[in-house]
């Protein structure tokens, strides 16, 4: 069932957008959202399995998946895309298939987390340079197709900005994802406000050998009060299917009679988060030169 959209959509400002935001606020953030990621409470499995499982059915299952590279176009610490390369490629090859690659990208590169990902899994690389996601390159290897997947930020654009988003995947991929677990939803406002509460564990696990975190954690609070701000701002920046859609539709000239647009959501952390993803398949093959 698609849950009820409260209020409408506003861009209010995140601090994570801010040029002046401490870089460690927003480690600290990456982190707990990586972490999130790979959370399992349900019988579905974590949001990165589901995420996985989504986009396999998106693209029309494993043989078709085999064909691509995958782009996580605004990384962060990585998001769900270590457990999401891992289970993807089990997926394959355990039918016969090659296993496929994943690029980490993002504006802000956090090559330091990226490092240790590419370590642990040879499918998995990085573009260490800023790669801004309204005018990314296509970075798929000769011979594949790209899949380029947003995890928890296609709300970070402004309605121009994430016209260019959309309007560049569909002109230079074959393939896109956007995955958001916060919106204009009871259960997502719900779902946040666990979240915030959390990182008063969650700096415990990451930071406990930094007195930065701890001290501006447990003792100022500036952490909680950073996630606080955001998240709910995130909140009311999510975008329905009808919203997405129109940003692609209102586009002169970008053609659209190739692609198969769908969305949906499900729950993917009990009790209250849930995943809402919104996908793109061009339905023929394209050749790209260069
Ligand atoms: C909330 S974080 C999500 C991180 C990660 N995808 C995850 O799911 O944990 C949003 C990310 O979007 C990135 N970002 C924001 N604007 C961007 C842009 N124009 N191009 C590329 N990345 C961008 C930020 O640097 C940040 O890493």
């Amino acid at each position: 069932m698609t849950s009820w959209v409260l209020f409408p959509r506003l861009h209010l400002a995140e601090i994570e957008d801010q040029s002046w935001c401490p870089s460690w606020l927003r480690e600290h953030t990456h982190r707990a959202l990586a972490r999130m990621w790979q959370t399992s409470n349900s019988k579905n499995g974590s949001p990165a399995t589901q995420a996985c499982e989504l986009i396999l059915q998106t693209l029309g299952g494993v043989e078709q998946a085999a064909q691509f590279t995958f782009v996580d176009a605004c990384a962060g610490a990585g998001g769900p895309t270590p457990l999401l390369e891992a289970k993807m490629n089990d997926r394959l090859t355990s039918s016969g298939y090659k296993p496929v690659d994943f690029v980490l990208t993002d504006l802000w590169p956090d090559i330091k987390a990226w490092e240790k990902i590419s370590k642990h899994s040879e499918h998995i690389s990085y573009i260490p340079e800023p790669i801004d996601a309204t005018k990314p390159r296509r970075l798929a290897k000769e011979g594949t197709k790209e899949c380029r997947i947003f995890n928890l930020c296609f709300h970070h654009f402004k309605d121009d900005a994430a016209e260019k988003v959309l309007s560049s995947a569909v002109q230079s991929t074959d393939a896109f994802m956007i995955f958001e677990m916060t919106h204009r939803t009871i259960p997502s406002l719900l779902n946040t406000t666990i979240v915030i509460l959390s990182v008063f564990i969650t700096t415990l696990y990451d930071f406990y050998w930094s007195p930065i975190h701890l001290l501006f954690t447990y003792i100022i609070p500036i952490a909680p009060l950073f996630y606080a701000v955001d998240g709910y701002v995130s909140c009311t920046r999510g975008r329905t299917a009808e919203e997405t859609w129109a940003l692609l539709r209102r586009q002169r000239g970008l053609d659209l009679s190739e692609w198969e647009l769908r969305s949906g959501e499900q729950t993917a952390l009990l009790p209250f988060g849930k995943l809402y993803w919104y996908s793109g398949v061009r339905k023929t093959i394209k050749k790209y030169s260069g």
